[in-house]
């Protein structure tokens, strides 16, 4: 099959595209022929060699949508043919690629509606939100909410969910992307190079942070008292408050397939929708790890594999 892969870590120039072996399916899998496979924030750290790898070649890679094309033993609920979306296991790399093996119990199926290039464009930043904003903020109706980073694809998704949940949203962007953030549903939309934030906000029942470094640690600082913050670019620990009575917490981003069914409903009745999507090829994944690695991209980069 051909695949992006890395051979050693480095920046996205290092990325490589060429032929790899097929994976075969172990018992408890299935095999996914790739249809689309987007870039998360992930990618790029995982090619920096931010996170540990069991070995080169290293595919990178964490969403995709396809077509089930094989079954392994024990796998009773998906079949040939199938259209299927998810994201690998936790600390599994490697969609960049036309072929995935990955676990039955943690992929959904695709529905109808939804495109693959939609679907996989949706599912790690989707996964990560409703970890983040239900699961661990347990976000309620008439709270408030400031979502750091607005125009990220995570951001792009919390916001649409808080939204959702009937709470009062307040993001931040770059002044290209507040009209976009509004549009998203943000009820407030502050311009971070113009201003700073805890000038002019206060009080907040829940903060989602992912920008990480000093935009999380200031964050801490609009949290009304019992308030709480989730963090998701920080590292694998939440940061430690620089104040007391508020608590900082790191959502474990599990992979399950109510969670990816819960992505499909929140698009199926309109509560979210799709981001803007730049298409890549395969070939050109060292461009798009780049455009990711600056980070200032608006909406999702996917690889369009078939
Ligand atoms: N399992 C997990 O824990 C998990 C899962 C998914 C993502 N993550 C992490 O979460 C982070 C976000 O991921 P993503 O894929 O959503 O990123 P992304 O799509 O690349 O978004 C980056 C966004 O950050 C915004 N930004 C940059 N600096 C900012 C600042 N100082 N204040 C406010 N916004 C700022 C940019 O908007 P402007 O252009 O407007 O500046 C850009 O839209 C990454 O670090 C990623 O690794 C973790």
């Amino acid at each position: 099959m051909k695949a992006a892969y890395i051979e050693k870590f480095g920046g996205p120039e290092v990325l490589k595209y060429g032929d790899l072996p097929d994976p075969s399916p172990e018992p408890g899998q299935i095999v996914v022929d790739t249809f689309a496979a987007s870039v998360n924030g992930a990618d790029w750290k995982v090619c920096a060699g931010d996170y540990a790898q069991p070995g080169f070649p290293v595919i990178l890679g964490r969403d995709f949508s396809g077509v089930v094309s094989a079954v392994g033993v024990d796998v009773r609920d998906l079949k040939v043919g199938d259209e299927v979306f998810g994201v690998l296991e936790a600390g599994r790399d490697g969609t960049y690629c036309e072929k995935i093996a990955i676990g039955a119990a943690v992929v959904a199926k695709k529905p109808p509606a939804l495109s693959h290039v939609d679907a996989t464009a949706l599912a790690l930043i989707g996964l990560t939100a409703i970890r983040a904003v239900e699961d661990t903020l347990k976000l309620k109706s008439g709270e408030t909410i400031l979502i750091q980073g607005g125009a990220g694809g995570v951001a792009s998704f919390a916001i649409q969910l808080a939204r959702h949940l009937g709470a009062r949203v307040i993001t931040t962007a770059s002044a290209g992307n507040l009209d976009y953030v509004r549009g998203l549903g943000a009820d407030q939309a502050i311009d971070y190079n113009a201003t700073d934030f805890r000038k002019v906000v206060s009080n907040v029942d829940a903060v989602f942070d992912t920008v990480g470094g000093d935009v999380a640690m200031q964050s801490f600082a609009v949290l009304k008292p019992g308030g709480r913050a989730a963090f998701i670019a920080s590292g694998t620990q939440a940061p430690k408050p620089d104040r007391g009575n508020v608590a900082s917490l790191r959502p474990a981003v599990g992979r399950d397939r109510p969670a990816l069914e819960r992505i499909a409903e929140l698009h199926r009745t309109g509560a979210v929708r799709p981001p803007p999507v730049r298409l890549f090829k395969l070939a050109d994944a060292a461009e798009a790890v780049g455009i990711s690695k600056a980070r200032h991209l608006k909406g999702k980069l996917v690889f369009k594999v078939r």
